[in-house]
């Protein structure tokens, strides 16, 4: 038996894995052609044909480029008028921003529980907690797999509420043929450097409205009105614009998209049905619905004990130490006292707690970008520290 490599044998992989972020002559082209041609940030024409392309590609009519994915969301809420007084109802296992974003308009998160079978928004969870002052929903596609959209927006329309997709990690995701950011009133991004399109930072709101859109537009130009001349702000606003240098990058990073989403969602294929075979590991199914899923994460539900550790982050540990990477992801957002002093979280959300404390474990999407040599090394580990706990 192999000893394991957190007591001192020697790991299954010592290689790297696919170098993250990825690029090739095309982004180095796109970059020298935005530092030649300028103007380096507003009124670039890198920034602007990004937008169109990126929209276009997710099937919405606008795409307004911002400096981060938390920007994006908390313009959109800003956008639709959320402010002091107001819910918006978020799911518990999610980034940070989901909920900083509501809280820096001055409303309140109201933080419900999340589907086991997806870890995104449990929608029945999200109707109980609807109430006269709730006016937005935000589903978070997480990992790159759609929220169940078919009854997000059932809810939205029934209670007459916004719908905003924090698609921060869903790039060319699709639920039913429908493309992440194409369904809600409006959508944010991410382009930070770990996103399956990176640009150091980053961001774009979608949106099919034309109102919403340039208002979106003027809110991240500090308040400015296109048509008007650049001291005459028309409102209050910041400076949240994208650079042209980000915007370069990523028109080459989204004409790379498909086929890099493609090789993820394969290798997650592959992964998912040599993962199952292991007692202990239950691979996150993909909804039938889920048409693509991004895979910005592979996430597997684990039982530390069977692989003979007491904790997740032991087992994290050790899958670590055999080279291969993946953590032990979010905590549920109630569980930061900052957050839970200025949101409400009607009922328990037991299922992300135990997907936090016990069960989820992820493996970044550069893993993914692997070839099946590399993703062998991965099941190779699990089935080691599996051999190692039975013995
Ligand atoms: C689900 C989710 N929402 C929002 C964000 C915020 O994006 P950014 O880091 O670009 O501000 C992220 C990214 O980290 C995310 O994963």
């Amino acid at each position: 038996m192999k000893r394991r490599a957190v007591d001192g044998g020697q790991p299954v992989r010592t290689k790297p894995f696919p170098r993250w972020p990825h690029y090739d002559d095309e982004e180095m082209q796109e970059i020298v052609e935005a530092l030649r041609a300028g103007p380096w940030s507003a009124g670039s024409p890198k920034i602007r044909l990004f937008e169109e392309e990126f929209a276009s590609f997710h099937q919405t009519k606008f795409g307004i480029a911002c400096s981060s994915g938390s920007v994006a969301l908390f313009i959109s809420l800003k956008a639709i008028g959320i402010g002091p007084g107001d819910q918006v109802i978020i799911p518990a296992y999610t980034f940070l921003a989901t909920a900083t974003a509501v809280i820096d308009t001055g409303a309140t998160p109201v933080i419900v529980d999340i589907d086991p079978n997806t870890y995104n928004i449990d929608p029945a969870a999200a109707e109980k907690a609807i109430t006269a002052k709730t006016k937005c929903i935000i589903p978070v596609h997480l990992a790159g797999c759609p929220a169940d959209m078919d009854a997000v927006q059932t809810l939205a329309e029934k209670h007459g509420l916004h719908v905003i997709e924090d698609a921060a990690q869903a790039h060319g995701a699709e639920w039913k043929g429908r493309k992440a950011g194409s369904m809600g009133t409006m959508a944010g991004f991410s382009f930070y450097q770990s996103k399956n399109m990176a640009a150091g930072e980053g961001g774009i709101i979608t949106t099919n409205d034309e109102k919403l859109a340039s208002l979106a537009r003027s809110l991240v130009n500090v308040g400015r009105d296109v048509e008007k001349g650049w001291y005459e702000h028309v409102r209050y606003g910041w400076n949240y614009r994208m650079t042209a240098f980000q915007a370069a990058v990523l028109r080459a990073q989204l004409r790379r998209l498909p086929q890099m989403n493609a090789k993820r969602a394969k290798a997650a294929e592959y992964l998912s049905t040599q993962l199952a075979q292991i007692d202990g590991i239950d691979p996150m199914p993909k909804p039938p619905e889920v048409t693509a899923h991004s895979y910005h994460l592979f996430i597997v539900r684990v039982q530390p004990s069977k692989f003979g550790f007491q904790t997740k982050e032991q087992l994290v540990k050790a899958v670590n130490a055999e080279g291969i990477p993946c953590n032990a992801g979010y905590k549920p957002l109630n569980s930061y006292p900052f957050i839970a002093e200025k949101s409400q979280t009607p009922s328990p959300v037991s299922v992300a707690e135990k997907a936090s404390k016990q069960e989820a474990l992820w493996i970044p999407q550069y893993v993914l970008l692997g070839e099946k040599d590399d993703l062998d090394d991965v099941v190779e580990a699990f089935q080691k520290l599996r051999q190692a706990a039975e013995t």
